[in-house]
């Protein structure tokens, strides 16, 4: 059912990747692959696997991102032509794939070359929101150079990326977007990573949160502006002329421009997770997440003023999941219900 099908679609994925690249910007590849859904497994009354990557075929979400190489997830991804975003794990695994060649070349065999193409692994993520000042942040680009070096032997590197996802907080002096730079403790790893991913044609992963930025200044940032709703009014930044109707354009073009005074312009942003609550904390409402997570699925389609185009964006997440620690709103970022029922209706376009 799905092997031929994938392998064309691996194919006609190739040829465009190279017609793209060609003319620019080879990370805006596969528009039907415009946004997914992260799928987080910390719940104990979340539905099978399998039963998960049916739910996102029905539903029209043709890319998925977990945050480990889970062996019944990726099992059940095989044939389903859905794009993945794999994580390789926490600290211990990105300590693991820095220490060694040969650990990241055990690593790459049994999560990627065991499953590719029949999963159509898209990017390896090396480290999510590792902390700037943590020991471990100096082990992502030694792990991602030996991630990347295991792919080149395995013939894979052309189709599987190596990047590592940033909070927004490698940012600094975001507002207006055309000041963004990495930020002081970030500034020692991050230009470095940024020229890697500029010599390896891998984009930045970014987590970017509307939410929290909304919440922790509420009275001066507009709820319609942080959601995605008509009436905000313009915000025109002076450096770059480009005018924003919503913080999340704002915010990852804030990256993009810290990327170019890193020495990277031509490195793209993938957004690998935003979302809002539903429930359980400040603005966290049913209608609030509704309204921004319909308006990130839309404006996938569109990218940012500064970069137009398909900014590929990964929704988080796909369920509530009631086993997260944390402040009440983690556990209620779900755009469904452990029993597979929407949370609220979302048009997931195909
Ligand atoms: C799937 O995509 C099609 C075409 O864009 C759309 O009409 C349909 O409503 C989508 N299905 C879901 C479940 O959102």
């Amino acid at each position: 059912m799905g092997g031929v099908g994938s392998v064309r679609r691996w194919i006609s994925c190739t040829l465009l990747i190279a017609a793209i690249f060609l003319s620019f910007d080879h990370q805006q590849a596969c528009a039907a692959g415009a946004y997914g859904v992260c799928y987080g497994f910390i719940g104990d009354n979340l539905p099978s696997r399998a039963e998960v990557v049916q739910l996102y075929k029905s539903r029209n979400i043709s890319a998925m991102r977990i945050y480990h190489p889970d062996p019944e997830a990726l099992a059940a991804l095989r044939g389903s032509g859905i794009a993945l975003v794999l994580d390789v794990g926490g600290v211990d695994a990105i300590r693991a794939l820095a220490g060694s060649a040969a650990a990241a070349a055990v690593w790459v065999e049994a999560n990627v070359q065991a499953y590719y193409p029949d999963v159509l692994i898209r990017y390896v993520a090396v480290g999510n929101e590792v902390p700037a000042g943590d020991d471990a942040a100096g082990l992502i680009l030694p792990a991602m150079r030996n991630v990347r070096a295991a792919l080149a032997a395995a013939g894979l590197a052309g189709a599987v990326r190596v990047s590592t996802a940033v909070r927004m907080d490698v940012i600094t002096d975001s507002f207006p977007p055309s000041r963004g730079v990495f930020s002081a403790s970030a500034g020692r790893h991050m230009p470095p990573v940024a020229r890697f991913l500029a010599d390896t044609g891998a984009p930045l992963l970014a987590n970017v949160y509307p939410y929290f930025a909304y919440r922790d200044n509420p009275r001066d940032i507009a709820l319609a502006y942080a959601t995605f709703q008509p009436g905000a009014a313009a915000v025109r930044d002076g450096g770059s002329g480009l005018a924003y109707t919503n913080l999340f354009a704002a915010m990852v073009d804030a990256i993009h421009a810290a990327l170019e005074k890193a020495g990277a312009p031509g490195v793209g942003v993938v957004v690998s997770e935003s979302g809002w609550p539903s429930a359980g904390g400040f603005a966290a409402t049913v209608e609030n997440a509704r309204r921004y997570n319909q308006g990130l699925i839309d404006q996938a389609y569109r990218g940012t003023p500064k970069r137009p185009g398909v900014l590929e964006t990964y929704v988080f997440a796909m369920f509530n999941e009631n086993q997260k620690p944390g402040d009440p709103t983690e556990r209620n970022f779900g755009l469904f219900y452990p029993n597979k029922q929407p949370v609220y209706p979302i048009i997931f376009p195909n």
